[in-house]
């Protein structure tokens, strides 16, 4: 009887599906690294399961306030992962304009949560993983917000500096909003992160990759507008109420690891991003090196076939560069062991040579 091939058309095929039993995941971007020894001193004493704050437990808010310039904790709405701020902030934006600006390639999400909050969208393509600046001047107007993710998932790019400085003083001017998804902001191997400013910025973060809690859910988003915290705070209300109170427990712990936590773990990064960069490269493939985060995002004919045959016939997972708007690429996670990559680059090296793509 032939195998079943179900076909994979969605990255949540994929997501929670850990490697093992010879598996290799190149997929959902969670560090396997582990997270600061801090939080796990939490749980012993842990006793308090009553509801919470929907904002979020205050002496996390407090802790996050001072990572940012002249900001109170009253700024800050601790929320279940990035994801459900995303959620919010669209639902937020549906009540000031018609239309956003997202970048392409996209995180997989903005487009969905766009569609869930009835708003349009245009998009500006990064070049090389870049904004060009008159493309994004162009399909900005008509729009009540616009999405940076600098560095980028799935693109792994960072955006320089003084285009970063033109965005936030043009969307200024023109009165909208700027929605900043940093939740790579401490995985820069290049310089420092760009901190917007402005009372039209709304920052998005989690600690799902900075300390490798992807499976506890927290992330915040952070506004000097009341308007966007008091609705945020509305909607959450009536979606989840608080975020686990138990992850911000842990958060809260997280904030108070050293700085060579995070420092030791862009080194490791770097490493791994410099060897699978190399073995892409020496296999051919068209791709850049990534300055952030832990994606590369080579082209490939035919992504689709290549992520289903990687899979049933590799036993690799990868993800589909079409979930990310941008069809003929292919995102690698090196979220994983030196000793995996190299298998991983190992098997792609077969696969292609089998299909006479080298
Ligand atoms: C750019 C970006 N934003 C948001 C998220 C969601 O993160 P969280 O786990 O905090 O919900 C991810 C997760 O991969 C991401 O890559």
């Amino acid at each position: 009887m032939p195998i079943k091939r179900p076909p994979i058309n969605s990255p949540s095929f994929f997501i929670g599906k850990g490697d093992g039993n010879d598996l290799i995941s190149f997929g959902s971007g969670q560090p396997d690294l582990p997270p600061p020894n801090q939080i796990f001193k939490i749980l012993p004493k842990f006793k308090d399961f009553k509801y919470g704050l929907i904002q979020g437990q205050l002496r996390l808010r407090e802790e996050l306030a001072k990572q940012y310039p002249r900001s109170n904790p009253n700024q800050f709405l601790i929320t279940n992962g990035a994801s459900e701020a995303i959620t919010l902030v669209f639902r937020f934006l549906a009540n000031k304009g018609k239309r956003v600006l997202l970048p392409r390639p996209y995180y997989y999400s903005y487009p969905h949560n766009a569609k869930y909050a009835n708003l349009d969208v245009n998009y500006y393509d990064l070049v090389n993983g870049k904004i060009d600046l008159d493309n994004f001047k162009k399909n900005m107007v008509g729009c009540c917000a616009v999405m940076i993710n600098s560095p980028s998932n799935p693109t792994g790019s960072i955006q320089e500096i003084p285009v970063l400085r033109e965005i936030e003083k043009i969307t200024q001017e023109q009165g909208m909003y700027i929605v900043s998804d940093e939740v790579y902001k401490d995985l820069i191997y290049e310089r420092e992160n760009y901190f917007f400013k402005g009372s039209h910025v709304i920052t998005i973060n989690s600690f799902s990759k900075t300390f490798a809690m992807c499976g506890l859910r927290v992330g915040y988003l952070y506004s000097t507008d009341q308007e966007v915290l008091d609705t945020c705070i509305t909607y959450k209300t009536h979606l989840s109420m608080n975020t686990n109170i138990l992850g911000q427990e842990m958060a809260y712990a997280a904030l108070k690891a050293p700085k060579s936590y995070t420092q030791k773990q862009v080194a490791i990064w770097k490493k791994r991003r410099n060897l699978i960069y190399q073995g892409l490269v020496d296999l051919g493939l068209d791709l850049q090196k990534p300055e952030g985060a832990f994606y590369v995002f080579p082209k490939f004919e035919n992504s689709s076939r290549v992520v289903n045959d990687l899979f049933y016939d590799y036993r690799m997972i990868t993800y589909d560069g079409t979930w990310f708007g941008s069809p003929g690429r292919v995102r690698f996670s090196y979220a994983l062991d030196v000793s995996k990559i190299k298998e991983g680059l190992r098997r792609l090296e077969a696969y292609m040579k089998k299909r006479g793509l080298r």
